[in-house]
């Protein structure tokens, strides 16, 4: 186990056409096997932030993964953070998007993805508020999530990668630092 987690995981760019498909529901009960998975990427998240980790084994820094950035078509996901006040943590399986706000919002700084060597700028409008459920993996039961700003893009960026999409078909290729009225820049 200990040298399954420390294994380098591949990680799938966006030039791969694999990563433009629709990933399947994953069986449950959870399967040792995705068990093992989940852990390995949420392992791989950890280590990403650790700055000394990610320079010696060249890693790029990341606060999620979705299964399909390893090759997996499953419709599950990693997150791994931490903001103002406690560590956020996530493995994710099967999620549904319930609800969602009129209001969008928008990180300021743009975003970044583990699968987009090139940078992509703009503004990647989103919902500024969602309720998801998903089986979580790390608490062992089905949960639902309200989050809102950075706490709700992070889970949705995660969660386009289970349909195939990618931030940057989020920007107005047009007009890319141009806000949507009402949005909130994060
Ligand atoms: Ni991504």
């Amino acid at each position: 186990m200990i040298i399954l987690l420390r294994m380098k995981l591949k990680i799938i760019k966006d030039s791969n056409p694999i990563m433009r498909k629709r990933s399947l529901p994953v069986d449950m009960p959870l399967s040792k096997e995705d068990k093992d998975t989940l852990d390995m990427m949420l392992e791989h998240l950890k280590l990403s932030q650790d700055e000394e980790y990610a320079k010696r084994h060249n890693i790029q820094p990341g606060v999620g993964m979705a299964a399909i950035q390893i090759g997996l078509l499953k419709r599950m996901f990693v997150i791994y953070y931490q903001n103002d006040k406690e560590i956020v943590q996530y493995q994710l399986v099967n999620p549904q998007i319930l609800e969602t706000s009129v209001k969008k919002c928008a990180l300021e700084a743009g975003e970044g993805c583990l699968s987009v060597p090139k940078p992509h700028e703009g503004l990647v409008h989103r919902y500024y508020k969602i309720k998801l459920k998903a089986y979580d993996a790390l608490q062992n039961k089905d949960i639902i999530i309200s989050a809102t700003g950075y706490d709700a893009v992070v889970l949705q960026h995660e969660y386009d990668h289970l349909d195939g999409k990618f931030y940057y078909d989020r920007i107005n290729k047009e007009a890319p630092n141009q806000r949507i009225p009402g949005e909130e820049i994060i």
